[in-house]
Protein backbone atom coordinates (compact mmCIF):
# COMPACT_ATOMS: atom_id res chain seq x y z
CA UNK A 1 0.00 0.00 0.00
CA UNK A 2 2.44 2.60 1.06
CA UNK A 3 6.41 1.42 -0.04
CA UNK A 4 9.20 3.93 0.24
CA UNK A 5 12.46 3.54 -1.05
CA UNK A 6 15.94 6.12 -0.66
CA UNK A 7 13.68 8.90 0.58
CA UNK A 8 15.34 11.97 1.56
CA UNK A 9 13.89 15.44 2.26
CA UNK A 10 16.28 18.56 2.85
CA UNK A 11 14.26 21.66 4.45
CA UNK A 12 15.96 25.12 3.52
CA UNK A 13 15.60 27.36 6.67
CA UNK A 14 17.11 30.35 7.91
CA UNK A 15 19.48 29.82 4.95
CA UNK A 16 20.76 26.55 5.99
CA UNK A 17 19.70 23.50 4.62
CA UNK A 18 18.99 20.69 7.14
CA UNK A 19 18.42 16.96 5.70
CA UNK A 20 15.40 15.93 8.19
CA UNK A 21 14.97 12.16 6.14
CA UNK A 22 18.10 10.91 4.90
CA UNK A 23 17.07 7.74 3.29
CA UNK A 24 14.39 6.28 4.37
CA UNK A 25 13.07 2.62 2.91
CA UNK A 26 9.93 0.86 4.05
CA UNK A 27 6.91 -0.75 3.22
CA UNK A 28 3.73 -1.16 4.58
CA UNK A 29 0.95 -3.33 3.71
CA UNK A 30 -2.89 -2.72 3.13
CA UNK A 31 -4.28 -3.76 6.50
CA UNK A 32 -1.27 -2.80 8.28
CA UNK A 33 -1.56 -0.60 11.81
CA UNK A 34 2.05 0.84 11.94
CA UNK A 35 2.79 3.48 14.84
CA UNK A 36 5.95 5.56 13.98
CA UNK A 37 7.80 6.81 16.79
CA UNK A 38 10.38 9.54 17.29
CA UNK A 39 11.52 12.44 19.33
CA UNK A 40 10.54 15.89 18.45
CA UNK A 41 11.43 17.01 15.12
CA UNK A 42 13.17 13.69 14.22
CA UNK A 43 10.61 14.26 10.95
CA UNK A 44 7.74 12.21 11.54
CA UNK A 45 5.31 14.53 10.25
CA UNK A 46 7.31 15.10 7.19
CA UNK A 47 7.46 12.02 6.74
CA UNK A 48 3.34 11.50 6.74
CA UNK A 49 3.01 14.71 4.26
CA UNK A 50 5.26 12.87 1.99
CA UNK A 51 3.46 8.97 1.94
CA UNK A 52 0.24 11.42 1.41
CA UNK A 53 1.42 13.16 -1.24
CA UNK A 54 1.41 17.10 0.36
CA UNK A 55 4.86 17.51 -0.07
CA UNK A 56 6.49 16.54 -3.77
CA UNK A 57 9.95 18.28 -2.24
CA UNK A 58 12.03 15.02 -2.04
CA UNK A 59 13.98 13.09 -3.50
CA UNK A 60 13.97 9.13 -3.53
CA UNK A 61 10.87 7.31 -4.24
CA UNK A 62 7.47 7.21 -2.63
CA UNK A 63 4.59 4.55 -4.24
CA UNK A 64 1.17 4.98 -2.94
CA UNK A 65 -1.45 2.71 -3.84
CA UNK A 66 0.83 1.27 -6.28
CA UNK A 67 1.56 4.61 -7.47
CA UNK A 68 4.84 6.26 -7.67
CA UNK A 69 3.84 10.08 -6.71
CA UNK A 70 7.44 11.48 -8.25
CA UNK A 71 5.67 10.32 -11.50
CA UNK A 72 2.71 12.09 -11.21
CA UNK A 73 1.34 15.15 -12.72
CA UNK A 74 -0.01 18.00 -9.99
CA UNK A 75 -3.58 16.97 -10.79
CA UNK A 76 -2.92 13.42 -10.80
CA UNK A 77 -1.60 13.47 -7.51
CA UNK A 78 -4.22 15.47 -6.23
CA UNK A 79 -6.68 12.82 -7.43
CA UNK A 80 -5.50 10.00 -6.19
CA UNK A 81 -4.66 11.71 -2.80
CA UNK A 82 -8.16 12.49 -2.60
CA UNK A 83 -8.73 8.71 -3.80
CA UNK A 84 -6.51 7.37 -1.30
CA UNK A 85 -5.38 9.52 1.76
CA UNK A 86 -7.12 10.70 4.74
CA UNK A 87 -5.07 13.07 6.68
CA UNK A 88 -5.79 13.24 10.70
CA UNK A 89 -3.26 16.76 11.63
CA UNK A 90 -1.63 17.11 14.66
CA UNK A 91 -3.33 20.12 15.07
CA UNK A 92 -6.83 20.38 13.00
CA UNK A 93 -8.34 23.12 12.14
CA UNK A 94 -11.85 23.35 11.00
CA UNK A 95 -13.75 26.17 9.73
CA UNK A 96 -15.43 27.40 12.72
CA UNK A 97 -18.08 29.70 11.59
CA UNK A 98 -19.66 26.16 9.95
CA UNK A 99 -21.47 23.02 12.21
CA UNK A 100 -19.28 19.77 12.55
CA UNK A 101 -21.57 18.20 9.99
CA UNK A 102 -20.73 20.68 7.23
CA UNK A 103 -17.06 20.74 7.98
CA UNK A 104 -16.92 16.72 7.49
CA UNK A 105 -19.36 17.84 3.99
CA UNK A 106 -16.68 19.56 2.17
CA UNK A 107 -14.06 16.50 2.37
CA UNK A 108 -16.99 13.87 1.91
CA UNK A 109 -18.33 16.72 -1.76
CA UNK A 110 -14.29 16.45 -2.37
CA UNK A 111 -14.54 12.94 -2.57
CA UNK A 112 -17.56 13.05 -4.77
CA UNK A 113 -19.55 11.21 -2.53
CA UNK A 114 -22.91 12.04 -1.01
CA UNK A 115 -22.63 15.56 1.49
CA UNK A 116 -26.04 15.99 2.88
CA UNK A 117 -26.62 15.89 6.92
CA UNK A 118 -28.47 12.95 6.60
CA UNK A 119 -25.90 11.14 4.80
CA UNK A 120 -23.27 12.13 7.10
CA UNK A 121 -25.27 11.93 10.65
CA UNK A 122 -24.05 7.64 10.84
CA UNK A 123 -20.26 8.76 10.36
CA UNK A 124 -20.86 11.35 13.51
CA UNK A 125 -22.22 8.91 15.26
CA UNK A 126 -19.49 6.33 14.52
CA UNK A 127 -17.57 8.73 16.36
CA UNK A 128 -19.70 9.22 19.33
CA UNK A 129 -20.49 12.55 17.65
CA UNK A 130 -24.51 12.39 16.60
CA UNK A 131 -25.23 14.55 19.02
CA UNK A 132 -22.93 17.51 18.08
CA UNK A 133 -23.74 17.87 14.28
CA UNK A 134 -24.94 21.18 14.86
CA UNK A 135 -22.35 22.16 17.00
CA UNK A 136 -19.69 24.71 16.07
CA UNK A 137 -16.00 22.64 16.31
CA UNK A 138 -14.76 25.55 18.41
CA UNK A 139 -18.03 24.54 20.71
CA UNK A 140 -16.17 21.24 21.35
CA UNK A 141 -14.02 20.16 23.74
CA UNK A 142 -10.55 18.40 22.28
CA UNK A 143 -11.37 14.99 22.63
CA UNK A 144 -14.69 16.05 20.31
CA UNK A 145 -12.43 17.69 17.99
CA UNK A 146 -9.70 15.28 17.90
CA UNK A 147 -13.09 12.64 16.94
CA UNK A 148 -13.93 15.57 14.38
CA UNK A 149 -11.11 15.28 12.37
CA UNK A 150 -10.94 11.48 12.40
CA UNK A 151 -14.46 11.62 11.09
CA UNK A 152 -13.50 14.15 8.32
CA UNK A 153 -10.53 12.07 7.45
CA UNK A 154 -13.10 9.06 6.83
CA UNK A 155 -15.84 11.47 4.70
CA UNK A 156 -12.92 10.93 1.20
CA UNK A 157 -13.39 7.20 1.88
CA UNK A 158 -9.92 6.52 2.19
CA UNK A 159 -7.92 3.97 1.71
CA UNK A 160 -5.01 4.51 4.24
CA UNK A 161 -5.33 6.79 6.98
CA UNK A 162 -2.56 9.40 8.26
CA UNK A 163 -2.85 10.05 11.92
CA UNK A 164 -0.61 12.84 13.50
CA UNK A 165 0.10 12.69 17.36
CA UNK A 166 -4.03 11.53 17.32
CA UNK A 167 -3.80 11.15 20.85
CA UNK A 168 -1.59 13.63 22.00
CA UNK A 169 -3.92 16.14 23.87
CA UNK A 170 -6.00 13.83 25.05
CA UNK A 171 -6.05 12.41 29.07
CA UNK A 172 -5.92 8.75 28.98
CA UNK A 173 -9.60 7.65 28.63
CA UNK A 174 -10.29 9.89 26.15
CA UNK A 175 -6.83 8.44 24.31
CA UNK A 176 -8.19 5.07 25.01
CA UNK A 177 -11.47 5.34 23.18
CA UNK A 178 -9.80 6.62 20.03
CA UNK A 179 -7.28 4.28 19.79
CA UNK A 180 -10.39 1.97 20.49
CA UNK A 181 -11.78 3.32 16.84
CA UNK A 182 -8.35 3.22 15.15
CA UNK A 183 -8.23 -0.26 15.95
CA UNK A 184 -11.89 -0.90 15.28
CA UNK A 185 -10.89 0.97 11.41
CA UNK A 186 -8.03 -1.58 11.02
CA UNK A 187 -9.97 -4.59 11.77
CA UNK A 188 -12.82 -3.49 9.42
CA UNK A 189 -9.56 -3.18 6.71
CA UNK A 190 -7.80 0.20 7.00
CA UNK A 191 -4.34 0.83 6.57
CA UNK A 192 -3.16 3.38 9.37
CA UNK A 193 0.15 4.69 9.78
CA UNK A 194 0.08 6.79 13.41
CA UNK A 195 2.74 8.71 14.20
CA UNK A 196 2.64 8.55 17.88
CA UNK A 197 4.49 9.49 21.57
CA UNK A 198 1.48 6.83 23.24
CA UNK A 199 2.68 3.27 24.11
CA UNK A 200 -0.76 2.48 23.73
CA UNK A 201 -1.27 3.21 20.28
CA UNK A 202 1.60 1.00 19.82
CA UNK A 203 0.06 -1.91 21.94
CA UNK A 204 -2.93 -1.58 19.28
CA UNK A 205 -0.36 -1.91 16.08
CA UNK A 206 0.80 -4.71 14.67
CA UNK A 207 3.78 -2.63 13.75
CA UNK A 208 6.29 -0.36 15.32
CA UNK A 209 8.78 1.66 13.50
CA UNK A 210 11.23 4.21 15.10
CA UNK A 211 12.30 7.37 13.22
CA UNK A 212 15.80 8.85 14.36
CA UNK A 213 18.77 10.18 12.94
CA UNK A 214 16.89 10.54 9.35
CA UNK A 215 15.93 6.75 9.21
CA UNK A 216 13.05 4.31 9.83
CA UNK A 217 13.75 1.25 11.48
CA UNK A 218 11.46 -1.74 12.86
CA UNK A 219 11.27 -2.04 16.31
CA UNK A 220 13.60 -0.11 18.76
CA UNK A 221 13.16 1.86 21.25
CA UNK A 222 10.30 3.52 22.63
N1 LIG B 1 8.32 23.95 6.57
C1 LIG B 1 9.50 23.75 7.15
N2 LIG B 1 10.57 24.50 6.83
C2 LIG B 1 11.78 24.29 7.37
N3 LIG B 1 12.02 23.34 8.30
C3 LIG B 1 10.99 22.56 8.66
C4 LIG B 1 9.69 22.72 8.12
N4 LIG B 1 8.87 21.79 8.67
C5 LIG B 1 9.62 21.09 9.53
N5 LIG B 1 10.89 21.54 9.53
C6 LIG B 1 12.02 21.00 10.32
O1 LIG B 1 12.13 19.61 10.06
C7 LIG B 1 12.36 18.89 11.26
C8 LIG B 1 11.29 17.81 11.40
O2 LIG B 1 10.02 18.43 11.59
P1 LIG B 1 8.70 17.56 11.81
O3 LIG B 1 7.59 18.50 11.98
O4 LIG B 1 8.61 16.57 10.72
O5 LIG B 1 9.06 16.83 13.18
P2 LIG B 1 8.18 15.84 14.07
O6 LIG B 1 8.96 14.56 14.20
O7 LIG B 1 6.81 15.77 13.54
O8 LIG B 1 8.20 16.58 15.49
P3 LIG B 1 7.04 16.72 16.60
O9 LIG B 1 7.04 15.42 17.37
O10 LIG B 1 7.53 17.85 17.45
O11 LIG B 1 5.75 17.01 15.93
C9 LIG B 1 12.40 19.92 12.37
O12 LIG B 1 13.74 20.17 12.68
C10 LIG B 1 11.74 21.13 11.79
O13 LIG B 1 12.34 22.31 12.27
MG1 LIG C 1 5.02 16.45 14.19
Amino acid sequence: MIELVGVRKVYRAGGKDREVLRGVDAAIGRGEFAAVFGRSGAGKSTLLNLIGGLDRDYQGSIRLDGQALETLSDRRLTALRGATAGFVFQNPVFLDHLPAWKNIAFAARFAGGPADRPSLLPLLARLGLEEYADARPNELSGGQQQRLAVARALAGKPKVLLCDEPTGNLDTETGSSLIQILRDLNIAGMTLVVVTHDERVAEAAGRFMYLSDGRLAEGGAS
